[in-house]
């Protein structure tokens, strides 16, 4: 219904407005956003019921990073039928990110670019926000929490920066997710080799391990390296105790778009970007075996890609372009899907 008006705004106000809505929306009228009239209450079909990292997902279809970056609306993500939500990216230092526009959609390649650079409340706004859902027992659904380098901190601090953010949010997330691998951050993509995994996974590990009960991190790669250098960043993971991937960011590789790309810069994520993060996985799994978790993200525009998500590879398919591209129906829809397509594998 509010697909036509969000269409008329420039695309970042159109999300923040939805934001917005989401958060005042209340969560009891969330869960009806996604059907029809008349039709049935969203049942989560108790067969999608999961459990990775040790935790429990009522089903694995989760928000990625990116929707809700400062946390403000995670009840009714949830309300909506998701199975998990991941936050963030959020950074020790509270930023404004780049200037704006910084968000455009292409429709003709059911494609949006971004060029946000993290903007985010900060660790200790964020940090706030998500101890109040904890007090109140607001949260049903596994919590991540993404976080990124800041602007500000130098690449020689980028480790000791990843781990102020983990200091305040780590203890509130069920799990973290290490993002290296946004295009928009000068250098952060430059993380993404051996030494730099393994420093930044270390530093990350050590107020990990001194919790009570240390959290599953996972890192977040680009979709735009070559599958070996993919391999050799995820396997300096696991070595440093990450308990897997998140596959994939956006891609800075617009040659599959139609549209003229020549004058922007930025992230490109949507139907273009569903191959490669569908591939990069799969190959992943066939070098790495079962066990790391392998979080698949990229280009789900309908729930036609049910199938997709039971491809081998794919333990958590998370959704983000949230209501801008896809509408409040899909997690419904990909929720009835998937178990016909689960059987039809079978
Ligand atoms: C506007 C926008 C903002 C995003 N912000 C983040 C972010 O802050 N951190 C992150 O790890 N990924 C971010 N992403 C990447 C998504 O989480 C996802 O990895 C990528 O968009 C591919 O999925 P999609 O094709 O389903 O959008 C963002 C994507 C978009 C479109």
């Amino acid at each position: 219904m509010l697909r036509p008006l969000l269409f008329r705004l420039d695309a970042e106000r159109a999300h923040q407005l939805g934001l917005l809505l989401a958060r005042l929306w209340p969560t009891s009228l969330a869960s009806r956003l996604g059907r029809g009239v008349g039709e049935a209450d969203i049942t989560c079909p108790p067969e999608l019921a999961t459990r990775v990292m040790g935790l429990d997902f009522p089903n694995p279809l989760g928000v990625a990073a990116g929707v809700d970056k400062d946390a403000q609306a995670a009840t009714f993500w949830q309300a909506l039928g998701f199975g998990f939500v991941e936050v963030g990216t959020v950074t020790a230092l509270r930023q404004p990110g780049n200037p704006r526009p910084r968000v455009f959609r292409l429709p003709r390649d059911g494609a949006l670019i971004n060029r946000m650079g993290f903007p985010n409340d900060g660790a200790d706004v964020v940090a706030t926000r998500i101890e109040r859902l904890r007090q109140h027992d607001a949260l049903r659904v596994p919590l991540g929490i993404n976080i990124g380098k800041s602007k500000a901190a130098a690449a020689a601090d980028a480790a000791a920066d990843y781990r102020r953010s983990f200091e305040r949010l780590g203890e509130l997330a069920d799990f973290v997710v290490v993002n290296i691998s946004s295009p928009n951050t000068p250098g952060l993509r430059d993380l993404q080799t051996v030494d730099q995994v393994q420093a930044i996974v270390d530093a990350v590990q050590q107020p990990n391990q001194q919790l009570e009960q240390p959290r599953p991190l996972l890192v977040k790669l680009a979709p735009d390296l070559a599958d070996a250098d993919a391999l050799a960043c995820a396997q300096a993971a696991l070595t440093a105790g990450c308990a897997g991937l998140v596959v994939s960011n956006t891609s800075v590789d617009f040659s599959a778009v139609s549209a003229d790309t020549q004058q922007m810069s930025g992230g490109l994520s949507g139907a273009p970007l569903f191959a490669r993060s569908t591939a990069l996985p799969g190959h992943l799994r066939a070098e790495l075996g079962p066990a790391p978790v392998l979080i698949r993200v990229g280009g789900d525009m309908d729930a036609a890609s049910a199938p997709a998500h039971l491809a081998p590879g794919r333990d958590l398919p998370p959704l983000s372009p949230g209501p801008v591209h896809v509408g409040a129906s899909l997690p419904e829809g990909l929720l009835r899907e998937l178990p016909a397509a689960r059987a039809a594998r079978a």
